[in-house]
């Protein structure tokens, strides 16, 4: 497999989880390098259901090492409650997840803070999962965060804690917003430290240990292409960098030890949270909402459902170097009579065909499709490309044409074996 980069090739929740775990068979470490709790990737073995928002999908192999990297904040809290429920499901922690010194922590004033500015720009709000990423990362770039490694020490952890709180409670205060318990964020951080310690670890010198020696690493991109804080559809975006870059810069590991990008897609196109999605479809949104499907991992929020985009597809291919493409949710579609890509749009007359910059601008744009006949009939029990319906293998060729990007998996359904290999 080589050293593989996965990204989001949309707005998230594209399925990562579930083509991770089922790559990770061949993979020796797995790594996330940007994000944070913000990310809930799904993974179903057998019929147990996990739902991992910090711990790379890797955790679920035992052989395999999982890694969460230097780019990644991370809510200690909520990190210790994902080990337990993990280790309560029978899942082997110790000894298979190492966490990056350098990696930010996310403190409680940080989601206060969150609050605050979302509550006060309400119904222009962001939409965000409310896990205090983006205060984080603002502290991680101006330079004031903790980072895992003051967690090693618990007198510097407390000197450090104190002066930051003292801080953001002015800053909190001034805002409008409630200060955090200085006393209770010693006592929690204290707590979630003691547990933490023996998996703070220098990554680099292990990541880099490992490719020497030939080992497989796999990137595990959370969010998508266009949550990214640089190419995303700024400001509704996350406040990392979501695409294939990133791996680089949130493990240590550096571009010339990459082999491959996979860029994983639905058939069709979601996102929650506010912000333009040209090809937004009420009848879709709610004909997968009546099959139970869309709703947020981390947050629960109905997700808002569209036609599958090319012009964002094709923009993915280039920002991220994508040469294969996992296209998810295929079985999603299966009950339609008729299938839409949007292969350019038209801004003002004029054909467009990449994502403009301007956010009004993309607003203002109106999908141009190509229609399909759909395929009507359940392709959840299929395992072999020559078996799906021809209108569904059709379509799927028409994604890859379209994307410039090879078609690599295709999946139909969330289990690990409903994958289909071309
Ligand atoms: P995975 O890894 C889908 C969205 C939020 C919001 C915006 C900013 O499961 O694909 P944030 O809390 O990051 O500051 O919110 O980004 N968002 C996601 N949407 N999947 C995710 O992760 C997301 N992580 C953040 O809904 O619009
Ligand atoms: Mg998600």
């Amino acid at each position: 497999m080589a050293n593989t980069i996965l990204v989001g090739a949309q707005w998230g929740d594209e399925g990562k989880g579930k083509i991770i775990d089922v790559l990770t068979e061949q993979a020796d470490v797995v790594v996330r390098s940007q994000g944070g709790s913000n990310a809930g990737h799904t993974v179903l073995v057998g019929a147990q259901q996990y739902i991992l928002h910090l711990i790379p999908s890797g955790i679920l192999h035992r052989k395999t090492k999982s890694v969460i990297g230097n780019g990644v904040v991370i809510d200690p809290l909520t990190l210790v409650v994902e080990i337990d429920k993990l280790e309560g499901l029978g899942v082997c922690v110790n000894g298979n997840l190492f966490i990056s010194e350098r990696a930010h922590v996310v403190m409680p004033y940080h989601r206060e803070l969150e609050a605050c500015s979302e509550n006060r720009k309400g119904k222009n709000s962001i939409g965000t999962t409310r896990r205090g990423i983006g205060p984080a990362y603002m502290d991680k770039m101006g330079r004031g965060g903790l980072r895992m490694v003051d967690l090693k020490d618990k007198k510097i952890m407390t000197k450090r804690l104190k002066s930051r709180v003292l801080e953001n409670n002015r800053l909190i205060k001034a805002l409008g917003g409630k200060p955090v318990s200085l006393k209770k964020v010693q006592s929690d951080y204290e707590k979630a430290a003691k547990r933490l310690r023996p998996f703070i670890t220098n990554t680099l010198q292990l990541l880099h240990k490992e490719i020497n020696r030939k080992s497989e690493v796999l990137f595990e991109g959370a969010q998508g292409s266009y949550l990214d804080i640089d190419h995303g559809t700024y400001p509704f975006v996350t406040s990392s960098n979501t695409t294939a870059g990133g791996a680089c810069t949130g493990s240590g590991i550096p571009p010339n030890k990459i082999d491959r990008v996979i860029g994983v897609m639905k058939a069709y196109t979601t996102r929650v949270g506010g912000g333009p999605l040209p090809t937004e479809d009420d009848a879709i949104s709610d004909m997968l909402h009546d099959m139970g499907r869309e709703f947020g991992a981390t947050t629960g929020r109905p997700r808002r459902c569209g036609w599958l985009d090319a012009v964002t597809i094709r923009q993915s291919v280039l920002v991220n170097g994508i040469n294969d493409l996992a296209v998810t949710n295929v079985d999603g579609l299966d009950t339609l009579p008729k299938v839409k890509i949007c292969t350019h749009y038209r801004l003002e007359g004029k054909k467009q065909n990449f994502v403009p910059s301007d956010l009004d601008d993309l607003a203002k744009c109106k999908p141009v499709y190509k229609t399909f006949p759909g395929w009507l009939k359940d392709t959840s029990g299929v395992r072999e490309w020559r078996h799906l319906p021809l209108n569904a293998r059709r379509y799927l060729k028409a994604i890859a044409e379209l994307s410039g990007a090879k078609l690599k998996i295709v999946s139909i359904g969330p289990a690990r074996d409903q994958t289909i290999f071309l």
